[in-house]
């Protein structure tokens, strides 16, 4: 059997410039009229042609801020009363302190993405960036989960649509 507690390196291939230094939105908000911008490595240039073509990016990153060690059970902070499994969050304290958005890209200069709303704190490294696609990302079947469990629709909502509001 495979060892199962390995560690792997991986390249920092840019930089998240955003307005949040150390507050953040919980998700992406799409309406966040700030300024976000990918910064990515000259030498990883090259490899954005054609990605303006699409208009919706993953982003991948590493939440370098976080100095908690992770919990396998966890209470979302605006689901008070309600425990589930780490895996079954979108919680930044992980074994793998990786965070992945889905973004619009407004436009693409030289090596810099400026996107719609992130919900990383400025300077976060970057580690990949990869097309959104419809139909074979968009699963319209997906529901949410235990989320809704938690008889809080009225909060829910302001999630999905990128409401802001206090947690
Ligand atoms: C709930 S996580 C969601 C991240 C991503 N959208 C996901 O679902 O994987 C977003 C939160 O992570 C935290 N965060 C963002 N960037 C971070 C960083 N560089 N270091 C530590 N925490 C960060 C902020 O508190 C932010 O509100």
């Amino acid at each position: 059997m495979n060892k199962l507690d390995n560690t792997y390196n991986l390249k920092q291939i840019g930089i998240i410039r955003t307005p949040y230094e150390n507050s953040a939105p919980y998700q992406p908000l799409q309406n966040d009229e700030n300024e976000f911008i990918l910064i990515l490595d000259e030498k990883y240039k090259d490899g954005l042609k054609e990605l303006d073509k699409f208009s919706f990016i993953y982003i991948i990153y590493y939440m370098h801020k976080i100095k908690k060690e992770p919990k396998m059970l966890i209470t979302p902070p605006w689901a008070e009363n309600k425990t589930v499994g780490l895996f079954a969050s979108r919680s930044p304290v992980r074994p793998n302190p990786i965070g992945i958005s889905i973004v619009e890209i407004k436009k693409i200069i030289d090596n810099k993405i400026y996107t719609s709303g992130l919900d990383a704190f400025n300077n976060t490294p970057l580690l990949d960036i990869k097309p959104y696609i419809n139909d074979l990302d968009k699963k319209s079947n997906a529901g949410y989960g235990w989320i809704l469990d938690t008889n809080n629709e009225e909060h829910l909502n302001l999630h999905i649509k990128g409401i802001p509001h206090n947690h």
